[in-house]
């Protein structure tokens, strides 16, 4: 079982640390995802959810980086890596889904040429239109798309942003990557068109076994998606486990608190958490949240234990 899981696992994650100067902003930060698996990653705004994602293919701003940790993909350091070998894995082996799709694409070319150009990018230039344009449209046809022709032939403008986004997840996937690394991708859009893009991402882990990372404040988005879920607080994990755990059973105040703040999820009436998350330059020792949690006490100023096991654990004194 160990071994199968081992074989299974496309990235590893251990004790990241990502920062600027000597300000720490993620601390700490350790994760597995295996082949086939969606990871959820909640918090609320300024907890560090994209510093973290955007450090493991390099993808930081220019005064952000790695201080320590290590970061594999299939046992191979990618921290190890120059920026053109991490340019050549990222929508290759490795797709990066933004926020928003602009990002991903040029405005004055067609959407079939931005196919092109990603494969082109892969292959060393030498994709051929032709069977770049097929593969396209295979791939729009297995994700529902209508009239995949008509998009192709498209420039981005003249779609809307749901329809961008989602032929964004579909590029993401026309190299075949192991994994797919998406940032809040369905925060720009309507709430109707949130579930066509979670439809669309569902869909192609069920057929490819790509594993995703996702980050997002929505909840609910992330309750629909993720098998396993970890939140994320002052730069630091502070629970993670299977999803149907961490949100019907959540133990750390944090999560408790987070998740009385969504309405959907929760039987009362939604609330605010009290404060706001700690400034990265103020933060101290001992727990993130104890300024703001109802149960702090002395012992808060302390590093907090892990408790619970590895389907399921968190970060707080209180037992
Ligand atoms: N380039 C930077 N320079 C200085 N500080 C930064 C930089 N990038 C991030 N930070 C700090 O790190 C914090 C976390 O930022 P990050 O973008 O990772 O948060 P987030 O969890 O993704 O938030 P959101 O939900 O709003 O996207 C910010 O509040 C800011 O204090
Ligand atoms: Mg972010």
């Amino acid at each position: 079982m160990t071994l199968l899981s081992n074989l299974d696992t496309v990235l590893k994650i251990n004790n990241l640390y990502v920062g600027l100067k000597d300000m720490t902003i993620v601390k700490d930060f350790s994760l597995d995802i295996h082949k086939r698996e969606i990871i959820g990653i909640v918090g609320e705004s300024g907890c560090g959810k994209s510093t973290m994602l955007k450090s493991i293919v390099g993808l930081s701003d220019n005064n952000v980086s790695i201080q320590k940790g290590k970061i594999d993909f299939h046992g191979v350091s990618l921290r190890s890596m120059d920026q053109n070998q991490l340019r050549s894995i990222r929508g290759n082996k490795i797709s990066f889904i933004f926020q928003k799709p602009d990002y991903t694409f040029d405005p004055v070319m067609k959407v079939k040429s931005q196919f092109f150009e990603t494969v082109k990018f892969h292959t060393d230039g030498k994709a051929n239109k032709k069977d770049c344009y097929k593969r396209s449209r295979e791939l729009l046809e297995q994700l529902h798309f209508e009239a995949p022709d008509e998009v192709l032939e498209s420039y981005p403008f003249e779609l809307s942003g749901g329809m961008n986004q989602r032929i964004a997840v579909a590029m993401s996937m026309i190299n075949e990557p192991e994994l797919i690394l998406a940032d809040e991708p369905t925060s720009a859009l309507d709430v109707s068109v949130q579930s066509q893009v979670v439809r669309t991402l569902m869909e192609l882990r069920d057929k490819t076994g790509v594993a995703i990372l996702m980050v997002s404040h929505n909840i609910n988005v992330i309750a629909s998606m993720a098998d396993m879920v970890g939140v994320m607080y002052g730069g630091r994990m502070v629970e993670y486990g299977d999803a149907r755990e961490v949100l019907q059973k959540s133990r750390h105040p944090y999560t408790k608190a987070l998740l009385d703040a969504v309405p959907a999820m929760s039987q009362t009436m939604p609330e605010s958490i009290e404060g706001a998350p700690p400034r990265f330059s103020e933060i101290l020792q001992g727990c993130p949240f104890r300024e703001r949690c109802p149960f702090s006490e002395n012992k808060c100023e302390t590093e907090p234990a892990i408790q619970g096991d590895a389907s399921h654990w968190w970060l707080c004194h209180k037992q």
